[in-house]
C-alpha cells in the first residue's frame, strides 16, 4: 500500500463480507421453504426473504466495488484520497441506508419490482450517497498525477452505474413501461457498465499480479469495452420478448444478446494470456486464483449459462423459472462476487502487512466455495428443467410443480453447505488479517 487513505477500503470490504454472510442466511431460508419447511413464514415471509437476499447481494457487491475504487484510484492516480472523513461519512450513510432497507422489507415496506424493491424515499438517499462517493473518487483522479486507462475505465463504469440507477426511479402507471425501464437498471448494470468496473479491477489486479506491462494489459481493455457495448446495449432486448413491447425486439434481442458471451470470453482469454505471459513471481497466489477464477467463472455463468436461455424460442419457456436462478447465481458469483473477493485477497495483505494467503484455509476457501457453487447451479438447473416441463409443457398447477421439485432443493442445500464452508473460511481469514496498520505503508 502506497497511500494511507487507501485504508478506507477496509471499511467497505468489511461491510461487504458481513452482508455476504447475511445474504447466505436468507438463501437457506428460501431453500428450506422450497423443500417444504417454510417454518419462518410468519416472521420472514418468502417475499421478504427473496427481496432481502437479492438486495443484500447488490449492496455487498457495490460496497466491494466502492472499496476497490478507494483502494485502486489513489494508487493509480498517485494522489491521496481528497478526504478520508468524507469517505467515512459516505461509508456510514451507505451502511445505515442498507440496514433501514433490510429492516423495511421485514415490515412490508418495499416496492415490489425485483431487484429494485428499495422504497422511493431510500432511493433518494442512495443517490446522495453515490454522488458523494463519485465526487471523492473523480476529484482524486483529476487531482492526481496520472489518469491511467485502468482508472478511467473503472471510474467511467462507476459513473454510468450511478446514472443508470435513475431510470428505475421514474414512476409509470403502465406495467410494460415500468418493466421496460427496470431493465435499463438491471440489465445495463450487469451486462453493461458493471463489466467496465470488472474490466478496470481485473486490469489493475493483472498488472500487479502478473507483472505484464501496463500497455499490453490496457490494450485489451479497449477490446473488452468495445465488445461489451456492441453486444450489451441492444442485448437488453432479450428482456423485451413477451412483455408488451414491439415484435422487432425478438430479433434485436436474440441477435445482440447472443453476442454478449464474446465480451466475457474476451475477459477470460485476457486473464489467462496475461497469466501465461507473466513472471509468476508474485507471492500472493490466492489473489491470482480469485482473479483468474473471476475471468473464467464469469464466462461460464454469464456467457454460457446466459446464452442458454437468451433466444426468444427458449426464453418463451424458461422465463422466470429456476433456469433463471441457475444462471443468476453463477453469473453473479462468477463475475462480481469472485471479483470482490479477488480485490480483497490482493489488498488485505498490503493494507495490514499480514500474509494470511500462505495459510491452507485460504486455498480451501477458494475451492470449496467454487465447487459448492457449481453444485448449487446444477441443482437449480435440474429444478429449472423440471419446472419448465411440468408447469409449462404438461400444464401442471404451479404449487404441484413446486412440490415435485422439492427434491432438487435437498441437493441445493447440500451444495450450498459446501459453498458456505468455503465462504466462512474466507471470512475467518479476512478477520484474522485485522485492521490496516501504518507499518504496512510502503516507504515513498
Ligand atoms: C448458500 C447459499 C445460497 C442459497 C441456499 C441460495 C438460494 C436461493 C434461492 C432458493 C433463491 C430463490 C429462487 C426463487 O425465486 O424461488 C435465490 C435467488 C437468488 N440468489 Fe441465491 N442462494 C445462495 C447464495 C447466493 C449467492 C452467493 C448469490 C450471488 C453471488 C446468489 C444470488 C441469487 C440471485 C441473483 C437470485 C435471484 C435469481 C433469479 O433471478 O431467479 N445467491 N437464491
Ligand atoms: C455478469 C453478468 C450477468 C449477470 C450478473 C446476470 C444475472 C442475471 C439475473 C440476476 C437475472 C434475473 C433478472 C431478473 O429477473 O430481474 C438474469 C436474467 C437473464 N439473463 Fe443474465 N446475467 C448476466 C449476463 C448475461 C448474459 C451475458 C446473457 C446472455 C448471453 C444473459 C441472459 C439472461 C437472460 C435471457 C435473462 C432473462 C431470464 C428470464 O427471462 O427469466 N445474462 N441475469
Ligand atoms: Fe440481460
Amino acid at each position: 500500500m502506497k497511500y494511507k487513505s487507501q485504508q478506507v477500503a477496509w471499511w467497505f470490504f468489511t461491510l461487504s463480507v458481513i452482508l455476504l454472510v447475511l445474504q447466505i442466511v436468507y438463501g437457506f431460508i428460501m431453500a428450506f421453504a422450497h423443500m417444504g419447511f417454510d417454518v419462518l413464514h410468519d416472521i420472514i415471509p418468502f417475499n421478504a426473504a427473496t427481496a432481502t437476499h437479492k438486495n443484500l447481494l447488490v449492496v455487498w457487491i457495490l460496497s466491494g466495488f466502492m472499496g476497490a475504487a478507494y483502494y485502486i484510484i489513489p494508487e493509480e492516480a498517485e494522489h491521496e484520497l481528497i478526504s478520508v472523513p468524507l469517505a467515512k461519512l459516505q461509508f456510514w450513510s451507505l451502511a445505515i441506508v442498507g440496514v433501514v432497507a433490510v429492516a423495511g422489507f421485514h415490515m412490508n415496506w418495499w416496492e415490489g419490482r425485483k431487484f429494485l424493491e428499495i422504497p422511493r424515499p431510500l432511493d433518494y438517499l442512495v443517490v446522495l450517497n453515490v454522488l458523494l462517493f463519485l465526487y471523492l473518487i473523480l476529484m482524486t483522479l483529476f487531482k492526481g498525477k496520472k489518469q491511467t486507462t485502468t482508472a478511467l475505465v473503472l471510474s467511467m463504469g462507476l459513473l454510468f452505474a450511478a446514472l443508470l440507477y435513475l431510470p428505475g426511479m421514474i414512476w409509470f402507471d403502465s406495467q410494460t413501461m415500468d418493466s421496460f425501464f427496470r431493465w435499463w437498471v438491471v440489465h445495463l448494470w450487469v451486462e453493461g457498465v458493471w463489466e467496465l468496473i470488472m474490466g478496470g479491477i481485473l486490469a489493475f489486479l493483472l498488472i500487479k499480479l502478473t507483472g505484464v506491462d501496463r500497455e499490453v494489459i490496457e490494450k485489451w481493455l479497449y477490446v473488452i469495452v468495445g465488445l461489451t457495448f456492441i453486444s450489451g446495449i441492444l442485448g437488453t432486448g432479450h428482456h423485451y420478448y413477451y412483455i408488451g413491447t414491439p415484435r422487432y425486439w425478438l430479433l434485436i434481442g436474440g441477435i445482440f444478446s447472443a453476442m454478449e458471451p464474446l465480451a466475457f470470453l474476451g475477459m477470460a482469454l485476457f486473464a489467462i494470456n496475461m497469466y501465461r505471459k507473466g513472471e509468476k513471481r508474485h507471492p500472493n497466489k490466492i489473489a491470482l486464483y480469485w482473479t483468474l477464477g473471476t475471468a473464467i467463472m464469469s464466462f461460464v455463468g454469464a456467457g454460457l449459462l446466459g446464452v442458454a436461455h437468451t433466444l426468444p424460442q427458449v426464453n418463451l419457456w424458461t422465463h422466470g423459472t429456476f433456469v433463471t436462478a441457475m444462471h443468476g447465481h453463477m453469473a453473479f458469483w462468477g463475475a462480481y462476487g469472485m471479483l470482490v473477493l479477488a480485490i480483497i485477497s490482493y489488498s488485505m495483505p498490503l493494507m495490514t502487512g499480514r500474509k494470511m494467503y500462505t495459510k491452507e484455509g485460504a486455498n480451501y476457501a477458494f475451492w470449496l466455495s467454487n465447487i459448492g457453487m457449481v453444485g448449487m447451479v446444477t441443482a437449480f438447473a435440474a429444478a429449472g428443467v423440471t419446472q419448465v416441463y411440468l408447469e409449462r409443457k404438461v400444464g401442471m398447477d404451479f404449487i404441484e410443480a413446486q412440490q415435485a421439485m422439492a427434491i432438487h432443493f435437498y441437493v441445493l442445500v447440500g451444495a450450498a453447505t459446501l459453498f458456505t464452508i468455503g465462504v466462512t473460511m474466507f471470512i475467518v481469514n479476512y478477520f484474522k488479517y485485522g485492521r490496516p496498520t501504518e507499518e504496512a505503508l510502503e516507504p515513498a
